[in-house]
């Protein structure tokens, strides 16, 4: 574990953008895996004006953690409706190399093996782009006696309602269920970067640094990973 502690958000995404490129740059067909919320929101940004300033993105394969059940990919909370607009619209990735777990499904078993396929294929990720809830969450991962090795569907905390809640117009409007990649294909991911900004990150981060390791704080697995990166500001490193 390598643990960056920068002086605040904006040198944070700016350390987290140019690993992305470098490792883009170094592997043109990269397999991403890629998170929402606001913390890589700056990152998603500065990669956008390396695009404008040259970087290709049109052999990268990107995989999303996770979304919303039941948002359609219009909705503007809904994870598709994120990535389009914040990234996916302002570079040149081909539409066939996008994947993003799909919130409305009739047989949402056959759209979880189909995900994990479809990243077994690509050969699985070479660079994990992940945050971190505020109760150790890890894309949709919530604390649990027993986490899930593949893709699932999970039923939201209350403490992650309630967080996320922000970002709608009410409490009732958050979806109560999301589908998530699982910890396998997270762990398995050849190199994970984990960002972090805030106060309100501090105690995560604590638990991903030296916590027990158990499925109650799921970024505390990441402890068993041989390749992590952890990027954080000073307020989220003020507990380590
Ligand atoms: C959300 C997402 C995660 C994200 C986390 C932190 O619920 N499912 O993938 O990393 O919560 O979000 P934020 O960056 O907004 O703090």
């Amino acid at each position: 574990m390598i643990i960056h502690v920068m002086d605040d958000y904006e040198q944070m995404s700016i350390k987290a953008a140019g690993i992305v490129a470098d490792q883009v740059t170094a592997k043109s067909d990269t397999v991403l895996g890629l998170a929402t919320g606001s913390t890589p929101e700056g990152m998603y940004r500065l990669l956008v004006e390396k695009h404008r300033r040259g970087m290709d993105f049109s052999r990268v394969v990107a995989f999303n953690l996770d979304e919303y059940i039941g948002l359609p990919p219009e909705h503007p909370q809904s994870y598709h409706y994120y990535m389009y607009h914040k990234f996916f619209k302002h570079i040149n990735i081909p539409p066939q190399n996008i994947n993003i777990p799909r919130g409305l499904a009739d047989n949402f078993d056959r759209v979880c093996q189909e995900y994990d396929r479809r990243i077994n294929e690509a050969g699985g990720i070479d660079l994990l782009v992940l945050g971190v809830g505020r109760n150790g969450h890890i894309g949709f991962n919530e604390p649990n006696s027993r986490l899930n090795i593949g893709t699932h569907v999970i039923g939201l905390t209350e403490n992650t309602i309630k967080v996320n809640g922000r970002f709608f117009r009410s409490l009732e409007e958050v979806p109560r269920r999301a589908i998530t990649m699982g910890m396998g294909s997270i762990l398995k991911a050849r190199k994970i970067v984990l960002l972090a900004n805030g106060l309100n990150k501090a105690l995560a981060i604590k638990e991903t640094v030296s916590g027990k390791i158990t499925t109650e704080v799921p970024v505390s697995l990441l402890q068993l990973h041989p390749n992590l990166l952890i990027i954080v500001d000073k307020g989220a490193a003020s507990l380590i």
